[in-house]
């Protein structure tokens, strides 16, 4: 093997050699360089005569065209490999399925608020809706609440800006005053025929919301959910009151053998009054009596506030409270869970 053919397969050795496009780079830099193989051959070629010069020139030139050849060769080849490579480090799976975001879903208290809308919506009930600030008048005064009644003390109710010291404003303490704005809106409606002593559809209303009262451990929130219900007419009486309730307990609990006791107790705005206690014939609670509603048929001098006769128009009310209800239906034994936020606890619900 002559000179130039050692040179030219050592130069190829060494390009196939290099792993990466800087290795091939120095690789070259020995053949072709200012200070390469190669050239060293050129430079040494100045001693020769004209004719030698050509030879020879001629076959430095072959080899030269032949390192640069092999040369090219080994760059695509990296070139190729470089891209390979990248092509497989970025590459998306795209059968990989989608990252999921979890579907949301009502609260809890709202879940049994839809309820019993619902149940009641099925006996015919509207649903009302009124201010959560609330005027003294309808919050108290209306409801035959005594001036000095300790429901109204500053230890009871949240008392806001806005009002006079007759005529405070506060934060309502239950959504019976919203049966009274009601109940006014409907014989404001009706009074034609009740100006002509003619009979007037019967006010059938439930008012779920937000109350408010300053009170705070493990059963009882500053902000807590009611949901208050009124049914007048010439001839509703407590027979009917036991049956709405059973109605609705037993339904919301998916349990036909729910017993209810209605034990007698005092509010200014009803009379007679009862406490409702219920009772679950299985299951954790079994055997005990959990009250869930104050009610009674309503005073005639509330009856008198809503712009009617209670001589002529009677009827019953009721109380209960819509987070108590949700505890009860789901084994909850601590009210401020519904209140915290936590998505552990409340995603538990959907
Ligand atoms: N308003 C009462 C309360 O908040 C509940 C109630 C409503 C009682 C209607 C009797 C009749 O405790």
């Amino acid at each position: 093997m002559n000179e130039l053919d050692a040179i030219v397969d050592s130069a190829k050795t060494s390009f196939v050699e290099a792993a990466t496009p800087v290795d091939l780079e120095n690789a070259k830099a020995r053949f072709l360089g200012k200070a390469g193989r190669i050239t060293e051959l050129m430079k040494g070629m100045a001693a020769l005569s004209v004719e030698e010069k050509k030879s020879r020139g001629a076959a430095i030139n072959v080899a030269k065209q032949a390192i640069e050849a092999a040369l090219n060769e080994r760059r695509q080849a990296l070139a190729e490999a470089e891209l390979q490579a990248q092509l497989q480090a970025e590459a998306l799976d795209v059968t990989l399925p989608g990252r999921a975001r979890g579907n949301g879903g009502l609260h809890p208290v709202s879940l049994t608020m839809e309820r019993i809308e619902a149940i009641f919506g099925s006996m015919g009930f509207e649903v009302a809706q009124g201010p959560e600030i609330e005027a003294d008048w309808f919050n108290f005064t209306a409801l035959n609440t005594p001036e000095d009644h300790p429901a109204r003390s500053m230890h009871d109710t949240f008392y806001v800006e806005g009002g006079s010291e007759k005529a405070p404003n506060l934060l309502r303490t239950h959504t019976s005053p919203v049966q009274v704005r009601h109940a006014l809106q409907h014989v404001k409606q009706h009074r034609a025929l009740i100006e002509a002593g003619l009979p007037m559809p019967e006010i059938r209303v439930i008012c779920p919301g937000r109350t408010y009262r300053v009170d705070s451990d493990a059963t009882h929130s500053p902000m807590f959910h009611q949901c208050e219900g009124l049914w007048i007419g010439e001839n509703v009486s407590f027979k009917d009151l036991k049956f709405v309730f059973t109605d609705l307990c037993r339904t919301f609990f998916e349990r036909d053998d729910l017993v209810l006791r209605f034990r007698p107790s005092f509010f200014p705005f009803t009379e007679p009054s009862a406490e409702i206690d219920i009772q679950f014939q299985s299951g954790p609670l079994a055997g005990r009596w959990l009250e869930v509603a104050g009610s009674g048929q309503v005073h005639p001098n509330v009856v008198r506030n809503m712009g009617l006769d209670p001589e002529k128009h009677i009827g019953f009310a009721f109380g209960m409270g819509l987070d108590r209800f949700t505890m009860l239906r789901y084994g909850v034994n601590d009210l401020r869970l519904f209140f915290d936020g936590d998505i552990r606890f409340l995603s538990q619900f959907r």
